[in-house]
């Protein structure tokens, strides 16, 4: 068993997380490391399959290859499932390591039976709404099954694209319509510029992928984009 309550906690609060989406593959330990070094508490894993969005990436295996160095330091995994029917893979994540499973309401008819197998497989359960999703997609699993709403502000399937302006006010419908206990995360064209604007329309966890791995120095990077959104 992977999930630990330590862990449960903590996407409930303000966090901004790395994705390893922009790592270098080459040295992803010491990439992860780096960022939890320097304080990260969460690290987002993009899945992709080639079908709901064109690029293919990495599995359970990837996840599983981080969930010791991650959980260690008292961090979490977020795994981000950009891929079809996701309810059938979803406890292969779980026992791989996610503490967070987050499938799209786009990808399934059965939204809501995704999110009860990872309840019952011990994990937060997540879903994700594309950028053309009304912002109320979410009601009607909200009151119990969710634990996670995530808001693409880009167009999933790419790092280093630019927030999409209206993201802002969709994130703030989001957040009213969401019992409080539901957190908020913003995925897509986060950096230090656009971090104040995220909290401000109410969302609590940050994804930032390029903004931070492209840098030379991706610590640095982390804490200045927790430093803009108040996460630190
Ligand atoms: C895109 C992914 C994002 C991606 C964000 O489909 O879901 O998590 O890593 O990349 P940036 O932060 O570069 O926009
Ligand atoms: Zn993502």
């Amino acid at each position: 068993m992977h999930s630990q309550p330590s862990r449960s906690g903590i996407f409930a609060e303000r966090h901004v997380a790395p994705s390893i989406l922009s790592a270098d593959f080459a040295r992803l330990g010491s990439q992860v490391k780096d960022v939890l070094d320097a304080g990260a508490r969460i690290i987002h894993v993009d899945v992709m399959d080639g079908h709901f969005v064109p690029p293919i990436t990495f599995g359970a295996l990837i996840v599983g290859a981080i969930a010791d160095l991650v959980h260690d330091a008292g961090a979490a995994i977020d795994v981000h499932l950009m891929i079809e029917r996701p309810e059938r893979q979803v406890e292969e994540f779980a026992r791989a390591g996610a503490d967070n499973v987050t499938i799209h309401a786009e990808a399934t008819p059965h939204v809501h039976y995704a999110l009860m197998k990872l309840r019952d497989a011990g994990v937060s359960a997540g879903a994700a709404i594309c950028p053309a999703t009304p912002a109320d997609a979410l009601a009607e699993v909200a009151d119990d099954l969710l634990g996670v709403a995530l808001c693409m502000s880009v167009d999933p399937g790419w790092g280093a694209q630019e927030l999409i302006p209206a993201s802002l006010g969709k994130l703030e419908r989001m957040r009213d319509m969401l019992p409080r206990r539901v957190a908020l995360e913003v995925d897509g064209g986060v950096h230090s510029e656009t971090a104040a604007a995220c909290t401000a329309a109410g969302a609590n966890l940050l994804v930032a992928g390029s903004a931070v791995f492209e840098s030379d120095d991706p610590g640095g990077a982390y804490t200045e984009i927790a430093a803009a959104a108040g996460a630190l």
